[in-house]
């Protein structure tokens, strides 16, 4: 089984990685960023789902804010004001660890070296500030899988090329894809041409099982917004990238290349610059997925739903 820790910023898809992670993997922790909305939202959001899960999964959170620049904009108008669809859910019950969780992400590499898969879903300030404060936490990953980039077309933020997770703080994904020898990337176009089928989703969700109920309520706002877009079937970015965390063999076809942050662009911050053909010369430190297996990625999610 798997040892997953989990930096994310529920949300939606997020929710469902998180419900997927616990149906079948070891969850050591869930390390909080800010991203989709606000980071007292996305703590608040991932108490509720420890609670639907019913588990003891910790909570640590992470930084209110990215490295540098205040962010432009955030993901509301997709995941709700309150990033889980404004459904209007009661106190949670599960609580916060006294932690913070770049701290926590280093103890706990620290006491199972080589052991965790770290998944990362959300704008990577937290583990930027890991690696600032220890730069050898990469030795002691066994994986490292990150959602984020627009790696085969323009992304799904206000800058057109750049993808939310890292156009959010461009200059911790820096930090991170430079700090890291290897990583694999699960990017917004492989998530577009991985959706699940409308009706195939909508059976799943009517088993019965609450979480099934839960997700079906929480996600009502982000399909209609993908709808709106023109954007077809069930969307779920980090449950792609959670499947692959899970289970290696979910990946049918990647290549390994550089992959750049830009920084600077006036119209171009945040975008991920891949060097399909080695011209940079640089570290191919980004093992880019390009297709997964449909089959087990359907799976995958419908035991997390309960539905099977
Ligand atoms: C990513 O941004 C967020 O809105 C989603 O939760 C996902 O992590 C997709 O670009
Ligand atoms: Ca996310």
């Amino acid at each position: 089984t798997p040892q997953l820790f989990i930096d994310t910023d529920p949300g939606v898809d997020d929710a469902l990685a998180i419900l997927m992670a616990h149906a079948h993997a070891d969850v050591l922790g869930l390390s909080i960023a800010a991203g989709n909305v606000g980071l007292e939202h996305t703590v608040r959001n991932a108490r509720t789902l420890v609670d639907l899960v019913g588990a003891s999964t910790p909570i640590f959170a992470g930084s209110p804010s990215p490295l540098v620049r205040l962010p432009e904009e955030n993901a509301a108008f997709v995941h709700g004001r309150d990033g889980l669809g404004d459904v209007g859910f009661p106190e949670p019950e599960s609580e916060v660890a006294n932690e913070h969780a770049a701290l926590a992400l280093l103890r706990l590499t620290r006491e199972r070296p080589g052991e965790i898969t770290l998944v990362a879903l959300a704008p990577l300030t937290n583990l930027a500030l890991a690696l600032k404060l220890d730069p050898t936490l990469p030795q002691r990953v066994k994986r490292l899988v990150i959602m984020g980039g627009a790696v085969t077309g323009h992304g799904n933020t206000g800058r057109v090329p750049a993808e939310f997770n890292l156009g959010f703080d461009p200059e911790a994904a820096h930090i991170v894809f430079e700090g890291f020898p290897d990583f694999d990337l699960v990017d917004w176009e492989l998530t577009l041409r991985h959706a699940f089928d409308e009706a195939d989703f909508d059976q799943w969700l009517a088993t019965g099982d609450r979480r099934a109920a839960f997700f079906g309520r929480v996600s009502q706002v982000a399909r209609e917004t993908n709808r709106e877009r023109g954007r077809r079937g069930v969307i779920a970015a980090d449950a792609l990238a959670m499947a692959v965390a899970i289970d290696p063999t979910v990946v049918k076809r990647s290549e390994r290349h550089h992959v750049g942050i830009e920084l600077d662009g006036r119209l171009t911050r945040g975008a991920t610059v891949v060097d399909w053909g080695n011209r940079l010369k640089l570290p191919a430190r980004a093992n880019v997925v390009l297709e997964l297996d449909r089959a087990k990625f359907g799976a995958m999610a419908r035991r997390a739903l309960g539905a099977e």
